[in-house]
């Protein structure tokens, strides 16, 4: 692969503790995804990015992390860690993983020295007095202590902010860099990248945060060929892509796209918004269309409002699963063919939808109980993978324990297993997609056709032309070869919701 293989890459999102289990005990871990490194060869993938693997009490599915340089004992040693970033590499897959910058968890060592030591506080923010700032999950983002004090929490109150105004902080996060590329790491997913530092009046997208930045850049150039990808949510793309400057992060995720209805119009404006933001600052786009956080594309993608918010999540609005697999098959193939590199979140490319019944006493995400209940959160797209057979746990694990969270019964027809022996299936057309992707997409520009104001249809440098219809009505297909259709065409013409990859006919 290239100096800039991440340019043009497809990378697949791995939430461990929900994609194989290894030992039994029902919860994904590191002997699991090393079973599984020949399913995602298959797949045509050129990265993995892990979700963190640290040691965490997991108040926040492992998002508070109390040991930046070690591996979760439920997940595996850091030896494993370090057997599976040379057999990922020994099939040319790359390997990514989670830092988290903007808060810790009240178990790592640095918190409870804070605790019993007034003078170690500076890490963190402690105050006297709270101000009235409200968690992202809920309720006040501040906690008290015993002996008086308050710390911020802009998340749940077990993942305590640290304070980037002290130089110590920093220091600590360059070297938890260093001890993971040492280990061969390829890159960096930045957690909460935009919060970090906070004034009297916001935590958000402050001008110091770009210096930390240019910082990591100089320790990520030092060991050649790696890459920081950004969490960054922010709704001023001039603010967002300053964080993609040519001596800031290399790429960061567009949640535009990742929220965007499914309707032309909007598609192309979010489309036509990403590629005019980045081109400037010589950034690669990415394209996702789900994660760790977000509701299942199938389920939303069937419901009558296709637009993806944090606030209530439309849990529970009626959803068309026919029309949402379709268009999830029809939006993939989209998502795969703009300029850039692609995100693929486990089990996308099994079609599954949000596990939406789970019972509420085995719900475990902080979003859901700190809202009282209100947003059910994010346990439902978190469902543990099945893999094969015709009954719970479904090939994720040996069975003995449960898995941490039940998989529906239904779940039989939609396993790996069941979906490699049918041409059909979700799983098919990605192994697909992702191997013409190899050849005739990824970093680039694109040429727009015009077909029509509910069509999306664009040329690639390749040749290939990708087109999307987003109306009711079959619209003729341009000239070329069909390489791959997202669904069946209908007497020659691109039905309602299916996108058609052509290549030219020369
Ligand atoms: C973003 C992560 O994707 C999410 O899962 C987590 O809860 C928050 N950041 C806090 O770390
Ligand atoms: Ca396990």
């Amino acid at each position: 692969m290239s100096q800039t293989w991440w340019r043009g890459a497809a990378i697949y999102q791995v939430y461990l503790r929900s994609f194989a289990d290894g030992n039994g005990d029902g919860i994904g871990d590191l002997a699991g995804l090393r079973s599984r490194l020949p399913y995602l060869k298959d797949l045509g993938i050129d990265a993995i990015w892990l979700n963190p693997w640290y040691p965490s009490p997991m108040a926040d599915g492992g998002y508070d992390v109390a040991d930046y340089r070690g591996i979760e004992p439920v997940f595996g040693t850091l030896a494993e860690a370090e057997t599976f970033i040379q057999e990922a590499h020994e099939l040319d897959i790359k390997v990514i993983i989670d830092v988290v910058p903007n808060h810790s968890s009240t178990a790592s060592a640095w918190f409870q020295e804070a605790l019993t030591d007034r003078e170690a506080r500076d890490r963190f923010w402690f105050r006297d007095e709270p101000n009235d700032w409200q968690s992202i999950f809920g309720g006040p983002a501040w906690t008290q202590v015993a002996d008086g004090q308050w710390y911020l929490h802009l998340f749940a109150p077990e993942q305590p902010d640290f304070n980037w105004d002290n130089p110590a902080v920093h220091r600590e996060f360059e070297d938890v860099l260093r001890f993971w590329f040492e280990r061969g790491v390829d890159g960096f997913r930045i957690d909460s990248a935009a919060l970090l530092f906070k004034s009297d009046t916001s935590y958000e997208d402050l001008d110091e945060v770009h210096e930390v930045y240019r910082r990591w850049r100089e320790v990520a150039d030092e060991y050649g060929d790696r890459v920081l990808i950004g969490e960054v949510w922010l709704p001023d793309q001039e603010r967002f892509t300053r964080y993609l400057r040519p001596d800031e992060l290399h790429t960061a995720f567009n949640f535009d796209f990742l929220a965007c209805p499914w309707e032309p119009a909007e598609l192309r404006r979010v489309i036509d918004l990403t590629l005019t933001t980045h081109a400037p600052v010589g950034a690669p786009p990415t394209w996702v269309l789900s994660n760790h956080d977000v509701t299942r594309p199938v389920t939303r993608y069937g419901r009558a409002d296709t637009t993806f918010a944090h606030g209530g999540r439309l849990h529970g609005m009626p959803s068309d699963p026919e029309l949402g697999h379709r268009r999830a098959r029809a939006a993939a193939l989209l998502a795969m063919a703009l300029p850039g590199s692609v995100y693929v979140y486990q089990g996308e490319e099994l079609g599954l939808p949000e596990v939406e019944d789970l019972p509420d006493e085995q719900r475990q995400d902080p979003m859901y109980h700190r809202s009282g209940g209100t947003n059910r959160g994010r346990d439902g797209c978190r469902v543990p993978l099945p893999w094969a057979g015709d009954e719970p746990p479904f090939g994720f694990g040996s069975g003995e324990a449960p898995t941490w969270l039940p998989q529906p019964e239904s779940w039989r027809k939609v396993t790996a297993e069941a979906q490699s022996a049918d041409l059909g299936s979700m799983l098919n057309l990605y192994r697909t997609a992702l191997a013409h992707r190899r050849d005739l997409l990824g970093d680039g520009t694109l040429t727009w056709l015009t077909m029509g104001p509910d069509v999306l249809a664009f040329t690639r440098e390749s040749g290939l032309t990708c087109v999307s219809n987003l109306g009711t009505a079959p619209v003729p297909l341009p000239p070329g070869r069909v390489l791959l259709t997202s669904g069946p065409l209908e007497d020659g013409a691109l039905p309602s919701d299916t996108t058609v990859w052509l290549t030219s006919l020369a």
